[in-house]
């Protein structure tokens, strides 16, 4: 199966599945989602990881295809999350002297998921460890916190193949697929956001080998062209670097703060992406959030507060470490607006390390003549940026 994921000595054995219906409890992945597993043939035989539960059966069956009557001498274990490792005691019990290679980390939660379960066959690894399977060795390089602390990449030298667990994985098939890189923002800034100094960390390790291919444990192998786009995006998304473009984001009932957000995006004379907060795909509006340098919050004020879905945002925001953006408001309110000044108010508790650029527009009810002149002032001032 999936022909092009295929090197000589290594056979794709992971399942695909497209029944879930939220990644991780939050991501909707309208594409599904692949759980990769590997087989490593040599003289040694290593399965790399294992697959989400509901897809044990098929899993085993592809491994039993591969194998047939060999037995497979290792199981790696990259990362314990369940959506990797909650198939691990039904490889077991079809392979009792499979050996578990996995870091003391990994073995702890091994111990929580599993209960009272003797696990006999360990080969407990530590960063930059080396084990030789024949012809090939792997080389085994922790890269905690990418995005749980017993996350440990693993190096084939000899075919320059890094296994990478999570990292530089995304939702959808494992072909190319339109917007593409959409899909890897919307993955990384989601899943590993938060964690830009271990990314950049694991970065800084890996970057010393020489790297033919990636091997996500979702989504299709990272090579050719799409190999070095991805390791300068996840530098660039790992230091909160920005690119030039304004995400518009809005909360509106009744139209008025929409209207003012759809007019503000006409005047930009730079890239733009505007999300409704209510309907969009609050992932997807977030990514762009971090994509693009400026960021402009238009919401209506709501019994004396933020709308849900904004403060949901702004709690999104600052959940993953949102820095280094230049932020712009505009407020709606029929009496008393309190927008500007509640969003102010928790950037400072919450998102200290971004700027409130000086203009922002108030609206009451409607746009009139002062509150169009300080949307285009608004404008102008992020157009200068
Ligand atoms: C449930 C609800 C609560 C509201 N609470 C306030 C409020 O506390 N202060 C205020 O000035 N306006 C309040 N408003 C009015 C809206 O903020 C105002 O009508 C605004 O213009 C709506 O913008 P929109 O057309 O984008 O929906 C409230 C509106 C609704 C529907
Ligand atoms: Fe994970
Ligand atoms: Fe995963």
């Amino acid at each position: 199966m999936y022909l092009f994921m295929e090197v000589y000595m290594i056979k794709y054995i992971g399942v695909f599945d497209n029944k879930i219906d939220l990644f991780e409890g939050q991501y909707i992945v309208k594409n599904g989602i692949s759980y990769n597993s590997y087989l490593i043939l040599d003289d040694k035989i290593v399965i790399t990881d294992t697959v989400d539960i509901n897809y044990y059966q098929e899993w085993l069956n592809n491994i039993k295809k591969e194998l047939g009557n060999k037995l497979p001498d290792y199981l790696l274990i990259s990362h314990m999350e369940p959506d990797h490792s909650a198939s691990i005691l039904k490889l077991i019990e079809i392979y009792p002297n499979i050996t578990l290679i996995l870091n003391n980390q990994a073995l702890n939660m091994l111990k929580n998921f599993y209960p009272g379960v003797a696990f006999n066959n360990l080969l407990l690894v530590k960063d930059n460890d080396t084990l030789s399977l024949g012809n090939n060795t792997l080389k085994f390089l922790f890269a905690p916190m990418v995005h749980w602390p017993e996350v440990m990449f693993t190096y084939l030298e000899e075919e320059k193949i890094l296994f990478s667990a999570d990292a530089f994985g995304r939702f959808g098939k494992l072909d190319n697929e339109d917007n593409e890189l959409d899909e890897y923002r919307r993955y990384y800034i989601g899943i590993v956001g938060k964690y830009g100094m271990q990314v950049t960390n694991a970065l800084k390790k890996v970057s010393t080998y020489d790297i033919k291919k990636i091997l996500p444990l979702h989504g299709p192998i990272v090579e050719n062209d799409k190999l070095n786009l991805l390791l300068n995006e996840y530098t660039k998304w790992a230091s909160y670097n920005t690119t030039n473009g304004v995400t518009i984001v809005y909360s509106s009932v009744y139209g008025g703060t929409k209207a003012a957000a759809e007019k503000l995006a006409k005047l930009f004379n730079k890239e733009y992406k505007i999300f409704d907060l209510a309907r969009c795909d609050i992932h997807q509006a977030i990514a762009y959030a971090f994509e693009y340098k400026n960021l402009v919050i238009a919401s209506m004020t709501y019994n004396n507060g933020l709308f849900p879905h904004t403060e949901s945002f702004l709690h999104s925001l600052a959940e993953r470490g949102y820095k280094n953006h230049h932020i712009s408001i505009i407020e709606n309110g029929t009496w008393g607006p309190q927008v500007n000044k509640l969003i102010k108010a928790y950037f400072e508790n919450n998102l200290k390390d971004n700027l409130i650029l000086n203009k922002s527009c108030k609206i009451l009810s409607r746009l009139d003549d002062r509150s169009n002149k300080e949307l285009e002032d608004i404008a102008l001032e992020i157009n200068n940026d």
